[in-house]
């Protein structure tokens, strides 16, 4: 079933995706949870069918030049960032920091789409009791915007040419990046984890996926590549992960210069302690354990939101036949520009 969307206020057009590809979609995931997937415009992003609605609100959202926003490919180290990027705007504010959730400092735009009806009528059921905890999905995060007080800060996941236009004109942005084999290794774990997402495929088979440009947010290297164009643009600023990992009190100085605030070497210290990844993964106001519910409880025994937390790990989940494919995918992709992920080892 085709089925455009376009108007004058969103520049895209949204097509179902064809039923050949959502047929072959279901090799690997049990679409009893999922409504439908859409591709997005010339790049063709792969968006869950509910991101319709949404689309142009998101488009032309109004924004204020005091907003702060965190952009990212998913598993891109993104809370993380989310956290830094808080922590120096509120000027160090740990109080408020452990006592309100990061996800509610720092709301994700586009929460109210990622899931479709029929996933949230199962977080629903495995929410009984604990609807406080699932309110992120249920409403426009759009619509709230407009009553937050500044400094607002967005997340997004999605790519900037379907953010609004003028966000970098008036707007700081935070890009995360990181290196896509080992975000590959930590989405399939995501999608694992949560089983209202379906997946049932092994790693190679996700991998796979992943380079069609077969899981949401993706083609990986268009998402990233359209940040990378504006690179010299003073309202964006862009870390790699594997930066963070190799000098973290350097990445919050560079955030810091960003945001116009002079931290003492004191605060720099304090903070890459409470960036630390062990301590990051037991701060209960930053590791989504709200939404631990409704993971998978077998998998949920070996893999958690905060899962490793290392630069480099994909290597362990690779044959030598993908690493050879996934050098060259990212070759092709690398060639002829100057985009290069950092070295970590
Ligand atoms: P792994 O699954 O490789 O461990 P996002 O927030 O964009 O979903 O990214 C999640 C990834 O960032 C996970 O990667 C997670 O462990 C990692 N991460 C989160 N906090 C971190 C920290 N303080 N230090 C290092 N890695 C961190």
């Amino acid at each position: 079933m085709m089925h455009g969307t376009s108007s004058s206020d969103f520049p895209y057009a949204i097509n179902d995706v064809e039923p050949e590809e959502f047929a072959e979609l279901q090799k690997t995931f049990n679409t009893a949870f999922i409504d439908g997937y859409v591709r997005v415009g010339p790049k063709g992003y792969f968006l869950r069918s509910g991101y319709r609605k949404e689309a142009a609100k998101i488009y032309n959202m109004p924004l204020r030049l005091d907003d702060i926003w965190v952009v990212s490919f998913p598993r891109s180290g993104t809370t993380w960032v989310q956290e830094m990027v808080w922590m120096i705007a509120k000027d160090f504010d740990y109080e408020t920091s452990k006592d309100v959730l990061l996800i509610n400092r720092f709301p994700f735009l586009e929460a109210n789409v990622i899931n479709g009806d029929k996933a949230l009528k199962k977080i629903k059921e495995l929410s009984a009791g604990k609807e406080e905890n699932i309110k992120v999905f249920l409403s426009s995060e759009v619509d709230l915007a407009a009553d937050r007080p500044s400094p607002r800060f967005f997340k997004s996941h999605l790519p900037l040419s379907l953010l609004p236009p003028s966000l970098l004109a008036t707007s700081r942005v935070v890009y995360v990046a990181r290196d896509p084999r080992d975000v590959a290794v930590s989405y399939y774990y995501h999608y694992k984890l949560f089983a209202f997402f379906g997946y049932f495929g092994n790693f190679k088979q996700f991998w796979e996926s992943f380079v069609k440009g077969d899981a949401d947010y993706c083609p990986y290297f268009e998402h990233l590549k359209e940040v990378w164009g504006q690179r010299h643009h003073a309202n964006l600023l862009i870390l790699f992960y594997e930066d963070l990992i190799k000098d973290l009190p350097g990445s919050i100085r560079r955030v810091a210069r960003f945001l116009g605030k002079e931290p003492s070497e004191a605060q720099v210290r304090a903070l890459s302690e409470h960036l630390k990844f062990d301590n990051f993964k037991k701060n209960k106001s930053v590791n989504n354990e709200p939404f631990m519910h409704l993971s998978d409880q077998n998998v949920a025994k070996t893999v958690s939101f905060m899962r490793k937390g290392k630069a480099g790990g994909w290597r362990e989940h690779f044959d030598e036949q993908m690493a050879a494919q996934a050098q060259q995918w990212i070759d092709d992709n690398l060639r002829g520009t100057d985009l290069r992920f950092p070295e970590h080892y």
